[in-house]
Order: C-alpha cells, then sequence, then structure tokens
C-alpha cells in the first residue's frame, strides 16, 4: 500500500425529509444563491423544500445549468455573486449543477482568467466561496468530492479541476428526490459509479485488502440492485443504498494508498466534448476496450475482478478474462446503455479528431502506469467501433 492522506471535510445527511436541516448548517446571516438546472428540481418539489427551508433568509436563484455545465453559463453566475455579494453557495441538483457551483465558487474571487483553473487541473485555486448541496441524481460522486468536470463551448473542451477549497461543506442525500429521475437518468447513474469504482480498483495487485474487498462489495452492490433500481422508482431502501453506492464510489476512501486509472474518463470527456454524448454512455463504450487493450498490465486484478465479483473460477486466465469483459458489457446493455461508438453512429473517421483532442489536452500519458499513449487510446477507440 503506498503512502497516503486522506481528508473529507463534507457532512453527509442522508435520509427521507431531510432538506429542512439545510437551515441548520447555513449560517443565518449568509446572503445565500442557489444554483439548480433546468426545469426538474422545481417540478419534483425540491426547489419548493429548499426554498420553504430558507424562509426568511437572504437567497437569490441562477437556474438554467445544463448538463456537462459550461464555462460561458457558469460565469453569469459569477457576475451575478459579484453584483449582489453574495456569500454561500446551494447546489440542488445533479454532478453537472454541483460541478458548475464548485467552478462558480472557485472563481468568483480568482485573479487572472478564471479558464486557467481548469486548464492547471485547479492547482491554481487558492480559495473558494463555502458550498453545500441537496443531491437529485446518485452518479458523480460529486457531493462528497472535490472535483468538478466544466466544458467550454467556444472549443469543445471538457476539462476537470480538483482542489480541497471546493468540498461541499455539506450535502444532503434524500433518496426521495430521485424517485422523478427518468430511467436513462438512472442507468447512467449505476454505469457511472461502477466505472469510478473500476477506475480505482481495476488497476494492479497494491496491497490494499480493505480498499479491494470495498471496492468488490459496491460493484457486487450495483450489479444487484442495478436493474431493480430502474424499474421500480419509488423504492426507498433500493434507492437509499444506490445513492450511497455511488457517493462511496467516489469520495477518496477506496482509493487511498492505491495506484489509480482514469484513462476512460480522460477518453470518455473527449467524446462527450465533441459528440455531446452522456457522461456515463462514454464510459460504457470505452471501459470494456480498455481493459481488452491492457489486459497483461491488468492481468492479475482482472482475474481476481473474474473470481470475486463474477464468480468465474473455470477456464485459463485468459478464457476468465475474457467472460469477466463480457459480463461486463452485458451488465452495461442490460441498463439500455450501448458499449460500442456504432451505437452513435461513430466510424473509424471519428478517431483521428478524437486523439488530437486527447493531445492537445495533455492526455499522452494515461492510466496507472502513464503508458496509454494516443497510439493506445487509438486502438481502444477503433476496438470500441
Ligand atoms: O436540468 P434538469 O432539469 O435539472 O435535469 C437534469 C439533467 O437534465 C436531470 N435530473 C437531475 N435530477 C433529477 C433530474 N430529472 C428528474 N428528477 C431528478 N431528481 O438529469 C439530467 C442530467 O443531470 P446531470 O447533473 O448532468 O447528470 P450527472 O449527475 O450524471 O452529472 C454529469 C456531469 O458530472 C461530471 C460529468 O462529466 C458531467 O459533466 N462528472 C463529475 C464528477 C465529479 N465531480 O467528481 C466525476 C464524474 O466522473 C463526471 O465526470
Ligand atoms: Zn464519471
Amino acid at each position: 500500500m503506498q503512502n497516503f492522506e486522506f481528508y473529507n471535510p463534507t457532512r453527509i445527511i442522508f435520509g427521507e425529509n431531510t432538506i429542512p436541516k439545510l437551515a441548520d448548517h447555513i449560517p443565518t446571516e449568509a446572503r445565500v444563491l442557489i444554483l439548480f438546472g433546468g426545469a426538474s428540481a422545481e417540478r419534483n418539489g425540491t426547489l419548493p423544500a429548499v426554498r420553504k427551508a430558507l424562509e426568511g433568509r437572504f437567497t437569490r436563484e441562477f437556474g438554467g445549468i445544463e448538463a456537462n455545465p459550461t464555462f460561458e453559463n457558469l460565469m453569469k453566475a459569477v457576475e451575478l455573486i459579484r453584483e449582489e455579494k453574495l456569500d454561500f453557495l446551494l447546489a440542488v441538483g445533479g454532478g453537472s449543477v454541483i460541478d458548475g457551483t464548485k467552478f462558480v465558487a472557485a472563481a468568483v474571487d480568482f485573479e487572472g482568467d478564471p479558464w486557467s483553473i481548469l486548464t492547471t487541473h485547479g492547482a491554481n485555486v487558492k480559495a473558494a466561496m463555502p458550498l453545500g448541496t441537496v443531491l437529485t441524481l446518485p452518479a458523480t460522486g460529486s457531493e462528497m468530492n472535490s472535483f468538478s468536470v466544466i466544458s467550454r463551448q467556444a472549443t469543445h473542451e471538457k476539462l476537470a479541476f480538483g482542489s480541497p477549497h471546493v468540498f461541499p461543506r455539506f450535502s444532503v442525500l434524500d433518496p426521495t428526490r430521485t424517485y422523478s429521475l427518468p430511467v436513462r437518468q438512472v442507468a447512467n447513474g449505476v454505469v457511472d459509479s461502477f466505472v469510478h469504482i473500476m477506475e480505482q480498483y481495476l488497476t494492479y495487485p497494491a496491497d490494499g485488502l480493505a480498499q479491494d474487498r470495498f471496492a468488490e462489495g459496491l460493484l457486487l452492490s450495483l450489479i444487484e440492485i442495478g436493474p431493480k433500481v430502474l424499474s421500480e422508482p419509488e423504492n426507498y431502501s433500493l434507492r437509499a443504498n444506490f445513492m450511497w453506492i455511488a457517493t462511496l464510489a467516489l469520495n477518496g476512501i477506496i482509493g487511498v494508498g492505491m495506484p489509480e486509472d482514469w484513462s476512460t474518463h480522460s477518453i470518455g470527456h473527449e467524446l462527450t466534448a465533441r459528440y455531446d454524448i452522456d457522461h456515463a454512455r462514454t464510459l460504457a463504450i470505452v471501459l470494456p476496450s480498455m481493459l481488452r487493450a491492457r489486459k497483461e498490465a491488468k492481468r492479475g486484478k482482472l482475474l481476481q475482478y473474474a473470481a470475486r465479483v463474477w464468480n468465474l473460477h473455470e477456464g485459463t486466465e485468459d478464457e476468465r478474462i475474457e467472460a469477466a469483459i463480457i459480463r461486463t458489457e452485458e451488465f452495461f446493455e442490460s441498463l439500455d446503455i450501448p458499449t460500442r461508438l456504432s451505437a452513435y453512429d461513430i466510424g473509424e473517421d471519428a478517431i483521428e479528431p478524437l486523439i488530437g483532442q486527447l493531445e492537445a489536452h495533455g492526455m499522452t500519458a494515461l492510466g496507472e502506469h502513464a503508458d496509454i499513449t494516443p497510439d493506445v487510446s487509438r486502438r481502444v477507440l477503433q476496438m470500441s467501433l
């Protein structure tokens, strides 16, 4: 196990009817900006519940944060905060609203070009406004981590940053707030959290006994509840488990002391930037090919994954590995998430521009061994056609 420091200051307020508790965690004198996405938070009663919890407080609202939140739009929120001298941010929504709010928090007092927060991946962030969240879509883990992914419309870019300054102070996780999710978003959430676990687990054996068993437990739980969480939208127990699994998948705890991959995410972000495919759907396309392309480097963990997660014990090593990758694809497809580029009418001619994007963003040494060169990424994309 590698040396590590673990720090996660986010308070989780979990359970049914927990939105009123917001008021206990936002200072009474705060000038609050409530940020949200499209119409869903209003329609499903989440925003009205938030307004009620903050009755009598000074609040302003900023709606319209889009899926894959854009720099251009978020800078309008930054202006509003400066004009109105607001000092606390409350994100109400999924990963996009929370990520957007983190960027706004870091950008308000940032000196210099705020886009450089993304190009330096957060290294230049020295401070941020305090923020809290009310989560409505289990998927990204953004409610309990220090990461944010922002898109720039003008240049078709999608980049991530991380900074300890943008950890939410608190996050309210009320599983009943997810009942209104369309099936497609629930499926996206299952796949995104599955791949978050895989990016931290499926590298090489690194002697993290608890981390491995924890990751395998989360994967097994997702496989168990995945199909049911889609078909039974108002099953509280299923939604509560799904919500907490998605948070645990990317709140840092399973990755401590372990090598991490994240190459599937880096390639996936380029697919979203160019073709506007939902984040999780890009991962389902890339992950299986990535596992096949890196079979030798990942052999030990692929065999462990085959045995412990998919209960595959028969056949040669290569047969067990291939069977585990096929099970993974079948799991994604069972949630109606395609695993091929052809499902989006994307063909061979798309590959070179995607490789060009990866090179332009310095994504030329990806993965746990930093050996995923553009040549390897090209092969992965070809295998995903
Ligand atoms: O805009 P509204 O009307 O609110 O609708 C949203 C949106 O269209 C809808 N939705 C959310 N909660 C709902 C709901 N509809 C009905 N009922 C509810 N309760 O769902 C749609 C998608 O929302 P979005 O926030 O975009 O989805 P998600 O949570 O999957 O976030 C995706 C973004 O997070 C980034 C992705 O790249 C992408 O930009 N990621 C962030 C990470 C992080 N911060 O750690 C890690 C991830 O790997 C990921 O990259
Ligand atoms: Zn993800």
